[in-house]
């Protein structure tokens, strides 16, 4: 989720939830199938609908997106499955042919010693400490054999409302550190049994990452001035992590979780207080009221503690194979709302790890280490990530177009202005303050960059951009390029080529692959959608992507789930698939009430997917996932295989 913008669509849509929308949501609940359930057969007319031709068809390469009905009449596509329709239905809804059961869920214990998940409210730290964390989010499977893998979760935030029998109204201590330790990363061994994938709460590498996890930092703002606080003189050493989104994976077999608003955990009491410039870039502000951890752990209070502030935004290298590892915070990878952090072996052996920042009008990154990935010395890869080059994206374009070229901007202390009299003292002050780095050097502001994904060929990049509704309201986020709609409710997805296949390369190309719209509402080209939007694929808000090793791109999404005006004929949030070749877009799963899908990772087969299902029911909208009844909704983990037990999507 992002915080914010979660928050300013729940307002929304509490502030729009005429009668209409709660009679909806009401008639959807007196249908509701409680149990996990396949879609219904015949839904495959919908993709037929013939597309619209619309003015945004001539200003895109045609190459690049063909009419839906080109692939209709027999363009061979990677896509095998029937496509189901939006729904509105408190359930997870799969492809005739699936089967969707249910992992984990919040609160699950992960280890034998741990108690039972406890609906009413008043879980102890102690127990949270050892259960499944909240909301999960990104998530890798790493294999031990055939039939054993550790999954590694994120567990991005936690609803107050759903938390605790008081709904966050009358906190205390001891809910604050159950809050922290739901947050943070759960990992757990999962092993395959003639019932399918199971939680294994033996399993040796099972293990709770939370926001009090001794970590240590690395890179070029370790030990800076500006690193250290009461609690750690040396700027090296930092409890925890928190508000981690999405992830990554290193080929030597490390997680990667990225820190996303971690600026919503900071406030002060103290009505004096004035944020500094930095702060305020971030969105650090006195008034935090959700989470209210400063009140009861000092360290979270910016007036006392300022500092601690600058230990968040980072990237987080944690080794899922070994508890008792110490995680490595790495500096050199920028500090931002981390999305995730999709890395990729250079062909020269450098590794590089793409990175988005979500903010409306925050920017994109890549870092580039310095050393060479090693397949001999396995050792040393665990010190890729510690120096490198951090660059930003410029995209530029002709006016009009959604298609042109772009250039790495690097962010090192002496070059591109990076110098002390424009405040930056150092590398390590550089990377503390990236995002005023960012600016400096000229680089674009984007519809909030969310996943980005490397297509299996390694040649081209994607990236999507959830929305952004500054888009041209704001001077410093015009309309153009890769940005191309004011007040962008739908969001897109970019794609690049670094230039020569060179993920090292300084220069790419880039177009769109899809602009997210409604042709069902608005006939204007850009609010319609690019031609690979059709009645029967609607959605908004692209967040979590990914592609399996054939290269159909995954697509989640986290975004309005109002089904009106705009957004009529969405439904709740869902889970597409795309054949990047021909364009061709089809929807494979719908979530329950209010969640947001998020999170997906596969076995090496590719024959079963694990995918996020994140606050169902949130706001207390009425979901009852996954176990029905009236149950208290909970993020849950979902995996996902065929009946005939073939690979999932072809
Ligand atoms: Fe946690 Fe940008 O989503
Ligand atoms: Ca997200
Ligand atoms: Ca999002």
């Amino acid at each position: 989720m992002n915080y914010p913008d979660a928050h300013d669509e729940s307002s929304n849509l509490r502030a729009d939830q005429d009668s209409d929308f709660t009679r909806q949501v009401a008639q959807a609940l007196s249908r509701r199938q409680f149990l996990l359930r396949t879609g219904v057969a015949g839904l495959g007319a919908f993709f037929m609908t013939t597309p619209l031709t619309r003015a945004v068809r001539a200003q895109t390469a045609a190459a690049t997106m063909p009419p839906a009905a080109k692939t209709a009449a027999g363009v061979s596509t990677l896509l095998g499955f029937r496509a189901v329709p939006a729904s509105r239905a408190d359930a997870v809804v799969v492809p005739e042919g699936y089967q969707a059961e249910v992992l984990i869920s919040w609160g699950d214990p992960i280890f034998t010693d741990a108690p039972a998940f406890d609906p009413a409210g008043r879980t102890p730290a102690s127990a949270q400490e050892r259960q499944m964390g909240d909301n999960n989010d990104g998530m890798t499977l790493f294999m031990i054999d055939d039939t054993r893998g550790v999954l590694a979760v994120n567990n991005e935030y936690i609803n107050p409302e759903l938390m605790f029998a008081h709904q966050g109204s009358d906190m205390s201590a001891e809910d604050v550190k159950t809050a922290q330790a739901a947050h943070g990363v759960s990992i757990f061994e999962i092993i395959k049994n003639g019932k399918g994938w199971q939680v294994n709460r033996s399993g040796q590498a099972n293990r709770r990452i939370t926001a009090n996890t001794p970590m240590t930092i690395t890179g070029p703002a370790a030990g800076h001035a500006l690193m250290q606080t009461a609690g750690d003189k040396t700027g090296t050493r930092v409890l925890g992590t928190f508000n981690n989104c999405a992830n990554g994976h290193t080929p030597w077999g490390t997680y990667l979780t990225c820190e996303e608003n971690f600026n919503n955990y900071f406030g002060t009491q103290d009505t004096a207080f004035q944020p500094t410039a930095l702060m305020d870039r971030y969105g650090i502000t006195p008034e935090e009221a959700r989470y209210q951890w400063h009140r009861f752990d000092e360290r979270f209070d910016i007036a006392r503690h300022p500092q601690e502030t600058n230990r968040f935004g980072w990237v987080v290298e944690i080794d899922p194979f070994d508890p008792q590892s110490t995680p490595k915070k790495h500096t050199a990878l920028g500090r931002i709302k981390h999305e995730n952090a999709e890395l990729v072996v250079a062909d020269n052996g450098q590794v590089v790890v793409y990175m988005g920042d979500d903010e409306r009008g925050e920017h994109l990154y890549k870092f580039v280490s310095k050393g060479k990935y090693s397949t001999s010395n396995k050792e040393s890869n665990r010190e890729l990530l510690s120096e490198g080059t951090l660059y930003v994206a410029r995209f530029d374009a002709a006016d009009g177009e959604l298609k042109g070229t772009g250039e790495w901007l690097e962010l090192t202390h002496g070059r591109n202005g990076l110098t002390a009299e424009n405040g930056f003292a150092d590398q390590g002050e550089v990377l503390i303050k990236t995002r005023l780095a960012a600016t400096r050097v000229g680089a674009t502001t984007m519809d909030r960059p969310e996943w980005v994904a490397i297509h299996p060929d390694h040649k081209s990049v994607y990236c999507t951009l959830t929305n952004n509704k500054n888009r041209g309201k704001k001077d410093n986020q015009p309309v153009g390029g890769p940005n191309p709609r004011a007040g962008n409710p739908y969001g897109q997805i970019v794609r690049w080529q670094p230039t020569d296949g060179d993920h090292t390369a300084s220069t790419f190309d880039w177009d769109l692959f899809v602009l997210a719209g409604n042709p069902t509402v608005h006939k204007d080209g850009l609010m319609a959608g690019s031609d690979n939007i059709n009645a029967g694929n609607l959605f908004n808000s692209p967040d979590g992507i990914g592609f399996d090793r054939d290269g159909r791109l995954w697509i989640q999404s986290d975004g309005n789930y109002s089904n009106e005006k705009d957004f009529a004929g969405m439904g709740n949030n869902q889970m597409l698939c795309a054949d990047p070749q021909t364009g061709e877009i089809r929807r494979f799963l719908t979530g329950p009430v209010a969640c947001e899908v998020t999170g997906i990772t596969f076995t090496p087969d590719y024959r079963t997917l694990f995918v996020g299902i994140q606050h169902p029911g949130e706001d207390l909208l009425p979901s009852h996932f996954p176990a029905g009844g009236d149950s208290k909704p909970r993020s849950s983990i979902l995996v996902i295989t065929r009946t005939d037990g073939g690979v999932i999507g072809t």
